[in-house]
């Protein structure tokens, strides 16, 4: 069984797909051990709550320094001691040494198809702000290893949404959550979960069978 860590900032409505997944059989072999906000107010904090998941805050605002508070975000999560770090909309620069000792073992959604809209800055609506003022007909999510840069591990699995007449940012956000976010998020964690996900030369190779599921 695939113990999970999961790293949130806000709403949540990433953390409630994977519950819901746990609940209705779509990801096997997992669950969720713990959540952990840089907030203490999030509302994903109340969702774990309500599903009797171990939550906690760790807020920077506590530590005198980044790296103290770098040092408080690992050692809570070693003390989990997940198999598997979901970053869902964690508004956080992770200490380099989290992301080496989880490399391969971490993963992040990101709303827009990297290599497209990514990078510093690229977070909330400011991504969808930009693939409008681009024009983009097409845009989607990704879930993707973290690496030590910004948007930049290995693609694990993509979506595309279409961009329709008459969008805003807001209401393209809503579409490539419903339609990529919450679907992709939860698969790619079952694959994991399930052996089905490998990282061959710096890439993903997914199991053929799983991903017709
Ligand atoms: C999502 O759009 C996710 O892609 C981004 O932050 C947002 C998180 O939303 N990284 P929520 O907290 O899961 O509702």
């Amino acid at each position: 069984m695939l113990k999970i860590a999961v790293l949130v900032s806000g709403g949540g409505t990433n953390l409630q797909a994977i519950l819901d997944a746990i609940e209705n059989g779509v990801i096997t072999n997992a669950r969720v051990e713990a959540v952990i906000s840089n907030k203490k107010d999030a509302y994903a904090l109340t969702r774990a709550k309500e599903h009797g998941i171990r939550s906690f805050a760790v807020s920077p605002k506590e530590y005198e320094t980044r790296e103290a508070f770098g040092e408080a975000l690992l050692s809570k999560i070693n003390e989990i001691a997940p198999d598997l770090i979901v970053l869902a909309g964690f508004l956080v620069i992770l200490p380099e040494k989290l992301v080496m000792q989880y490399k391969n073992r971490m993963i992040n959604i990101h709303p827009s198809l990297i290599p497209s809209f990514c990078g510093p800055g690229y977070y909330g609506l400011k991504v969808h702000e930009e693939a409008l003022a681009r024009g983009v007909k097409v845009t989607g999510a990704t879930v993707h290893f973290v690496d030590g840069g910004c948007d930049t591990g290995p693609i694990i699995m993509q979506k595309a949404v279409e961009v329709e007449q008459g969008d805003t940012p807001e209401t393209l956000q809503r579409r490539v959550m419903e339609q990529a976010e919450w679907i992709i998020l939860p698969k790619t964690i079952d694959m994991i979960a399930n052996g089905k996900v490998q990282v061959c030369d710096g890439k993903v190779v997914l199991e053929q069978e799983a991903m017709t599921k």
